[in-house]
């Protein structure tokens, strides 16, 4: 995934404009990857890891922050939430609005994750929980949404948030496969090689091959990442590090799947607000 082109832009304001574009571009090819359920990568690994650690009870109010085609939506309606689903691409909302049926408790709205204001008109103190799966490292800025999410959120309540993981699954990471003859056998390791990874960076990258418009790339060292949370009063109490299993088949080489199942390419935490 190394695609570092120079960036045209220079601020977040920017880079929100073009992330925005990206999505919207690639929004029709994205619906029919994920299609009504998600992907393997989804199901595996973010969906369950997510649920681990969010612990759905019937009836909670749920935010599914950059929720996409509403994948994790509808998962979470059909575990009994009542969902909102947000995101600043109108054309993600429209597929997932087409994809949702009437009896599921979800409500859509175009909104922009880095509006502060925007994000506080869901209505303060008003969600169980939130989560966002596998959005944030899209996102040009995340301050503001954690700012919100202290306001959103019931005393009680959690911020679990899935991303991809910034130590192996990097802008600057290589997958590498080894082939080694010894003792008569020929035998292939498999590894990540990782060539940045404390500096911020902000890179062009395809989430799926086929994708119309590469888009941004945000990575935020742990450090950073957490950084931005621990400041305004959220503490960590959990963490999974999800891996596709070792009979998982793999069809290809160097994608995700158990040539690598040593190597987390997902990071899920759960955030609490200190009481
Ligand atoms: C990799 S997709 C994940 C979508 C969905 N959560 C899923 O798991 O399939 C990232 C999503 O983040 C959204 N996104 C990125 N920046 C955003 C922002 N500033 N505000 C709202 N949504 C944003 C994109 O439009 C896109 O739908």
């Amino acid at each position: 995934m190394n695609n570092e082109q120079p960036i045209n832009t220079d601020s977040p304001k920017d880079w929100n404009r073009e992330t925005q574009v990206s999505w919207n571009t690639n929004a029709s090819v994205w619906d029919a990857k994920m299609g009504d359920d998600g992907n393997d990568f989804h199901r595996l690994l973010v969906r369950l890891a997510t649920e681990k650690l969010l612990e759905v009870k019937e009836g909670d109010r749920i935010l599914d922050i950059g929720c996409g085609n509403g994948i994790f939506s509808r998962r979470l309606a059909s575990l009994g939430a009542k969902v909102v689903g947000i995101d600043f691409s109108e054309q993600l909302i429209a597929c997932a609005v087409e994809r949702t049926q009437v009896q599921d408790a979800i409500a859509y709205h175009v909104i922009d994750a880095t509006d502060e204001t925007a994000l506080l008109s869901l209505g303060e103190n008003s969600f169980d929980a939130a989560i966002s799966a596998m959005a944030l490292m899209d996102m040009a800025e995340i301050a503001p949404l954690f700012r919100a999410l202290t306001k959103l959120l019931k005393p009680q309540g959690c911020f679990v948030f899935s991303v991809m993981h910034p130590c192996f699954n990097n802008p600057h990471i290589s997958m590498v496969a080894e082939e080694t003859e010894s003792d008569g056998e020929i035998k292939t390791d498999y590894s990540i090689k990782v060539s940045k990874y404390l500096q911020p960076t902000i890179t062009y990258g395809l989430a799926l091959r086929n994708q119309p418009k590469p888009h941004l790339y945000f990575h935020r060292p742990i450090h950073l990442l957490l950084g931005e949370a621990f400041r305004v009063g959220f503490v960590l109490n959990g963490l999974e590090e999800p891996a596709f299993p070792a009979n998982y088949p793999n069809d290809y080489l160097l994608v995700w799947g158990s040539n690598f199942s040593e190597i987390p390419p997902v990071l899920v935490v759960r955030l609490k607000l200190l009481a």
